[in-house]
Parts: structure tokens; C-alpha cells; sequence
């Protein structure tokens, strides 16, 4: 399902969301005729939002749930300068596939479970109803050796979004230790020119299997929020960091990254595509890398060791 700024169901779930309104008076306000009204209706209940009619129109309710409408609303609201269109789905392979599949920026694709859920290094994301899967399509403008700030600023919006949250360099979320969020980032397009998919999953209260229960969690294991909440303040976060990030302050939020992160100060192994490095994490850097034993590191899989005592 498809939603644009300017849908006639997203402009009617819009006046509902202000006030119960009756078909004429939608109707005048859109442009269309009553009928076109309750057919619109029609079609939105069908995608699950409550709407009942009383004698003096209709009125939306369940307000707080995250319907389609509602993915929308939270989207144009947080990033209304960056997304246009919403792609809705209940279930698909994965969010990041669907993103480069359509292919066009400016786009956020939702899904309530996915199939084939893509980690980082080749690993699957198990996706099952009750998490949030989503995935930014954007068009930021910057320099390939940029991107990767892209993705920390996601990290960051999601661990402030939640109470006790830490980040595990480069962009795991963890609450006391175990992990409840995932960000996997895919540049693609041309190289002067890259666009980038950034692909997040928090564990809200999804299932989590058996044999991941030693480093994975759900959110609900720790505490109550909804996923409507969370999902607005992920993009609130996202809205406010992505627009400092295009405005050059990376400064500023390399500052706010450090005081998130919990891998600073601690002994790390980081295996990357060429080789393994075991070290003392002592910074981040002003071009977004990890400063293990002095020396940058841009990507790979982080472990944290141990605390390391500085002197
Ligand atoms: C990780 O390995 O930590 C990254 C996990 C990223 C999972 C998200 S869920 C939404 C988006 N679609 C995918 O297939 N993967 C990302």
C-alpha cells in the first residue's frame, strides 16, 4: 500500500485525526463528492483503521495505534522535508530489498514481519510481528566517505528514543547488554551520486528465538512503550540529526554519539572484511571512525571485551 502527502485516504484520515467529520463536510474540504468520501472510508477500514460512523459522521478511533495512516502522518510529520511517499506492507522479504528494488529516494518502507530480514555481514534479521522494520530511502547529497555518518546519526535517534539505551559501535542499540536494535545502511546508485537505504529493526515486542535469547532482547523485556511512540521518536530524532548532518555540524553530533556510546573505554575486537584488530577504543573520530590504539576504524563487527582502566 502506497501513501502519498497528497492521497485523498491520507488527507482523509488527516481531517478525522483533528475531528469526527461527516461526509459532506469532508467532502467539501477535498474536493470530492460524499460518496467518494465513504468509499475512501471504506477503503481505509479495510487497511485496519477503526473508523465508526454515528449519527453525526464519522470518527476515528484508536488513535495511537501505528496503522498505515498513522506510519504516514508520524513520517511527514519527523521528515516531511526528506520522504514523500510511505510503501506499506504487512509482510515482505525485506525492507532494504524492496528500497533498492523501487528505487527512489525520498521514500520510507514499512513492514509489519519480513521473510528474509537482511543483517549486517550476510546474517539473517529474524522480523516477526510486533518489532518495527522500516527502511529510509534518501537522497542526502554528500560525499560517499560521508554515508557512514548517516548511519551513526540513525543509532543515535534510536538509542535516545530509548530509555537506558546504549550504542555498540558502529550502530547496535543495547539495553543492559543485550541488543534490541539493528541498523544495516546499502549505498547504491552511482558513485558521484550515492543513495543510501538505511534499514532499521527494533525488537518492541517481537518474539525473540531461543537461541539468540544470550545477546538479544526485546524491549518489552525491559520495560513498556508502545511502538507508535517509539516510531515517533526514532524519526523525531532522525528529523532533527539527519538535518544537522546535510547542514555540516557533525561536530555537535559527534558529541552527542560519544556521550551514547557505550564502546569508549572498553578493550574491543573488531573483525573487518581483512583482518581482526584487538585494542583499546579510545575515541570517536571527527570523520565518524573508531579510534582503536590510535589507529581509525571505519566498519566491521564489534565485541566488546572488557572495561579498560585509563591511567
Ligand atoms: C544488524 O545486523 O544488526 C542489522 C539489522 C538490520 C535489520 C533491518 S529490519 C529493516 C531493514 N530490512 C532488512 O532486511 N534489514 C533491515
Amino acid at each position: 500500500m502506497r501513501i502519498t502527502k497528497q492521497s485523498t485516504d491520507y488527507q482523509v484520515y488527516r481531517i478525522l485525526s483533528d475531528r469526527q467529520s461527516s461526509g459532506e463536510e469532508i467532502g467539501k474540504k477535498l474536493g470530492i463528492t460524499r460518496s467518494a468520501v465513504w468509499k475512501t472510508v471504506n477503503k481505509m477500514k479495510e487497511s485496519g483503521v477503526k473508523i465508526e460512523s454515528s449519527g453525526k459522521g464519522y470518527v476515528l478511533i484508536g488513535k495511537n495505534e501505528l496503522n498505515p495512516y498513522e506510519i504516514a502522518d508520524i513520517t511527514f510529520k519527523r521528515l516531511g522535508d526528506h520522504i514523500d511517499e510511505i510503501i506499506y506492507f504487512e509482510t515482505t522479504d525485506s525492507t532494504n530489498e524492496k528500497a533498492k528494488e523501487y528505487g527512489k529516494p525520498r521514500t520510507l518502507i514499512f513492514a509489519e514481519s519480513q521473510t528474509a530480514g537482511k543483517g549486517r555481514l550476510g546474517r539473517r534479521w529474524e522480523s516477526q510481528k510486533g518489532g518495527l522494520y522500516f527502511t529510509l530511502s534518501l537522497d542526502p547529497k554528500l560525499d560517499y566517505t560521508e554515508m557512514p555518518k548517516v548511519t551513526l546519526i540513525a543509532g543515535l535517534s534510536v538509542a535516545e528514543a530509548l530509555p537506558e539505551a546504549k550504542i555498540k559501535w558502529p550502530n547496535d542499540v543495547l539495553i543492559r547488554g543485550k541488543k534490541v536494535c539493528g541498523i544495516l545502511s546499502e549505498l547504491y546508485g552511482e558513485i558521484e551520486s550515492p543513495l543510501i537505504v538505511v534499514g532499521i529493526g527494533i525488537n518492541v515486542s517481537n518474539p525473540i528465538p531461543d537461541e539468540l535469547k544470550d545477546y538479544a532482547a526485546s524491549v518489552s523485556d525491559f520495560y513498556s512503550v508502545g511502538r507508535r511512540e517509539i516510531f515517533d521518536s526514532v524519526l523525531a530524532n532522525f528529523g532533527k540529526y539527519y538535518k544537522k548532518l546535510l547542514e555540516g555540524k557533525w561536530r555537535d553530533l559527534r558529541e552527542n554519539f560519544v556521550n551514547r556510546c557505550d564502546t569508549i573505554g572498553k578493550i574491543v575486537k573488531i573483525t573487518t572484511s581483512a583482518e581482526e584488530i584487538v585494542g583499546v577504543a579510545e575515541d570517536i573520530g571527527d570523520d565518524g571512525s573508531l579510534i582503536v590504539n590510535g589507529r581509525r576504524v571505519y566498519a566491521g563487527d564489534c565485541i566488546h571485551l572488557r572495561n579498560y582502566r585509563f591511567t
